[in-house]
C-alpha cells in the first residue's frame, strides 16, 4: 500500500511537471494572429517587408532545384521550418509560408494569449538576424540601420 502511494505521488508530480511544461511551451501562430492587436506593426510589415513574401522567392526557383537544395532554402525563407510547431509545407501550413514577426520575436503562441510583452522577444540584437543574414548572404550587413528594415 506504502508502495503504491509513493507511487501514485510521483505520477501526480510527473503529470503536473509535464502539464506546466505543455502549456508554457510558446509555438509559432503565423504574422496574422498579431494582426488584432498590432494592426500598425502587421500593415507595414505585410506591405514593406521583403519578408512577407520570401516564399514566392524560393517558390519560383523550386523547378531548378534538388529536393534537399530546397528543403535548405526553408529555413531562412518560412517562419521555423524544422522547429516545434514551425512551418511544414505550403497546405499544412499556409500561415508559416512567409518569414513573418516569429522570425525575429520569436513565437507568439503565449504572447498572443496573454498579451504580456515578457511572452515574446523584444530588445532584440544582432544575434537576432545573423541565422539568417549570415557572412556567406550578405556583404556588408551593417546591424544598426537595418534594424528596422525589413521589419515594419
Ligand atoms: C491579445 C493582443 C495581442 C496579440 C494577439 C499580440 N500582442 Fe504583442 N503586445 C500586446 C500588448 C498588450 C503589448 C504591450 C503593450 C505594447 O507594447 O503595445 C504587446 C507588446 C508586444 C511587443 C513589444 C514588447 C516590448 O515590451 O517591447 C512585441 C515585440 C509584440 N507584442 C509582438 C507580438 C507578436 C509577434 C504577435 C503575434 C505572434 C503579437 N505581439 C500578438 C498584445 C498582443
Ligand atoms: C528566419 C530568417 C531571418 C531572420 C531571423 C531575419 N531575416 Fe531578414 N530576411 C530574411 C529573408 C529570407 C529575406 C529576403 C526575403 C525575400 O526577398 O525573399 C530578408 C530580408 C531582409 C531585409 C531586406 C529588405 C526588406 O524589405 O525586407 C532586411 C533589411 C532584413 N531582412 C533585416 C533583418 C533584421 C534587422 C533582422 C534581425 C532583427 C532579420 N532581418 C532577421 C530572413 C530572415
Ligand atoms: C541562411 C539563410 C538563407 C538560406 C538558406 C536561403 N536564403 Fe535566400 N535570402 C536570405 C536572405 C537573408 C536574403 C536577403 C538578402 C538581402 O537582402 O541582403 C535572401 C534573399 C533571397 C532572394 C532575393 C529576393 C529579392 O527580392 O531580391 C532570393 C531569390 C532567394 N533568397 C532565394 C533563395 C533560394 C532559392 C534558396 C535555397 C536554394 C535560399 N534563398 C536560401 C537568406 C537565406
Ligand atoms: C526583421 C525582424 C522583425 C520582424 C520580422 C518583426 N519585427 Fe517587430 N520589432 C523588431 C525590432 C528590431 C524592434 C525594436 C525593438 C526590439 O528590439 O524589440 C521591434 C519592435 C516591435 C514592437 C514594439 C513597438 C515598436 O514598434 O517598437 C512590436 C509591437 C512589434 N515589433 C511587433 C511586430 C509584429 C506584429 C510583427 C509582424 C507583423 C513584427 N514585429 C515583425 C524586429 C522585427
Amino acid at each position: 500500500m506504502k508502495r503504491f502511494m509513493v507511487c501514485a505521488f510521483v505520477c501526480c508530480v510527473w503529470l503536473m511537471v509535464a502539464g506546466v511544461t505543455l502549456a508554457e511551451e510558446r509555438v509559432y501562430v503565423g504574422s496574422k494572429a498579431c494582426e488584432d492587436c498590432h494592426d500598425k506593426e502587421y500593415a507595414n510589415h505585410v506591405k514593406f517587408s521583403k519578408k512577407a513574401s520570401s516564399f514566392e522567392s524560393i517558390r519560383v526557383m523550386r523547378s531548378k532545384l534538388t529536393a534537399a537544395e530546397y528543403n535548405e532554402c526553408l529555413e531562412c525563407h518560412t517562419t521555423g521550418y524544422g522547429k516545434p510547431g514551425g512551418f511544414v509545407s505550403e497546405s499544412q501550413t499556409p500561415d508559416l509560408k512567409n518569414a513573418g514577426c516569429e522570425v525575429c520575436h520569436g513565437p507568439g503562441s503565449l504572447h498572443a494569449e496573454s498579451g504580456d510583452p515578457d511572452d515574446i522577444d523584444h530588445d532584440l540584437t544582432v544575434e537576432s538576424c545573423s541565422t539568417c543574414h549570415n557572412a556567406d548572404r550578405v556583404q556588408a550587413f551593417d546591424y544598426k540601420p537595418l534594424l528596422f528594415g525589413g521589419a515594419h
